[in-house]
């Protein structure tokens, strides 16, 4: 029998980060009703929001609570009130931190389009149609943590420095991510890259490369990021896996979130050898933070994640996705997928959030 009760960490962070967890969690509690799951919700503070209670973004608390649970559900972090702190006190420091002390190196980002939503993309229907990739996203090096790292003054003027490092066992791991997922899709694994200039990614390509001998079922391919970025808004489908580095996953997957009509409806799991951490792709928008207007959809979809990679509940998380479909195809829509001259008037935040907890008990 599979287990049925676990611990989450909720760590709604900033601008509408509280705002979508709140509605996901709704969904899962709608969720745990109907299929009797037992969920312990603890919850603590990350961001700018514990910068200003307790003087730092992710406070030990935060880390423990994160640390003893089974997975972490992630709002989002950072807004203009924190811009002009120091690096270490930034908002983001809590999500690179997080990532670094739970070892979540692998960052999946599923890149779907729902039918009801093709008219949404700022792209041609005929061009998004289809689209179904999966981005994994190496989480935790390159510029992002390499060493050394800073500005110094030197010569009298300002010298800024950042490093590119992958290790060969950093690639590895994150190269057995993309092939394992290549393999339980279309089994196509597509390496991006920028080994045309840059000597660290050369060695990413050659690590890939001699992992793929272990996923002969699998066919590899290799694209410089540049090639890759166009290639995403001119033809998206022929991409199934796409693997590549953090800085490099960071920029695509903003892209590529819209092909599917908005930031807002891309879910995200970041994965290690332990618990996993879930969120939404999408920043804090501090701007709309507090209009009840935020789409929660990808911060609902990321619980999906959760339920199907930390507990191992595939017919639950499709539970919630199929929620998710029906709303679209009821005409539900935020602000941001409402589209120009469909008719459809947006919902907010709030109504959203209703509409799929409807959907799960009505059993959709
Ligand atoms: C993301 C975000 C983060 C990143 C920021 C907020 C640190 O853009 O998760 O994509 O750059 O990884
Ligand atoms: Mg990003």
């Amino acid at each position: 029998m599979s287990r049925n009760h676990f611990r989450i960490a909720v760590l709604p962070g900033d601008g509408i980060g509280p705002e979508v967890v709140r509605e996901a969690l709704r969904v899962l509690a709608a969720l745990s009703e109907e299929t009797g799951l037992s969920l312990d919700i603890r919850e603590g503070f990350v961001g700018g929001a514990a910068y200003d209670r307790f003087g730092e973004p992710l406070p030990e608390a935060s880390l423990s609570l994160a640390m003893e649970s089974d997975a972490v559900l992630l709002g989002a972090v950072g807004g203009p009130k924190w811009e002009s702190l120091d690096y270490a006190l930034r908002p983001e420091r809590a999500l690179l931190g997080l990532r670094e002390r739970l070892g979540l190196f692998a960052n999946l980002r599923p890149v779907h389009v729902f039918d009801d939503l093709l008219d949404a993309s700022p792209l041609k229907r005929s061009v998004v149609e289809g689209t179904d990739i999966l981005i994994v996203r190496e989480l935790t090096g390159d510029l992002y943590f390499g060493k050394p790292r800073g500005v110094r003054v030197e010569g009298g003027q300002r010298i800024g420095v950042n490093t590119l490092v992958y290790t060969e066992g950093e690639i590895r791991r994150i190269a057995r991510t993309g092939f394992e997922a290549a393999r339980a899709r279309r089994k196509q694994l597509l390496s991006v890259d920028k080994a045309n200039v840059l000597e660290s990614t050369q060695l990413w390509r050659d690590v890939v490369t001699e992992v793929g001998r272990d996923y002969p079922d699998v066919a590899l391919g290799h694209m410089y990021v540049d090639n890759c970025a166009m290639q995403l808004v001119r033809n998206p489908r022929q991409f199934d896996v796409i693997v590549t580095t953090n800085m490099f996953g960071d920029i695509l997957s903003d892209e590529a979130a819209m092909i599917t009509g908005s930031i807002g409806m891309l879910p995200s799991a970041s994965l290690g050898d332990g618990r996993g951490m879930y969120e939404p792709i999408h920043g804090s928008a501090p701007d709309i933070a507090g209009t009840d207007s935020a789409n929660p959809l990808g911060t609902i979809l990321s619980v999906a994640m959760m339920l199907r990679h930390s507990f191992s509940l595939d017919t639950e998380a499709r539970r919630i996705e199929d929620a998710v479909r029906a709303v679209l195809r009821d005409g539900l829509r935020t602000r941001d997928i409402a589209g120009d001259g469909t008719g459809l008037t947006p919902v907010g935040t709030v109504a959203m959030g209703d509409a799929v907890v409807r959907k799960i008990r009505d059993g959709a």
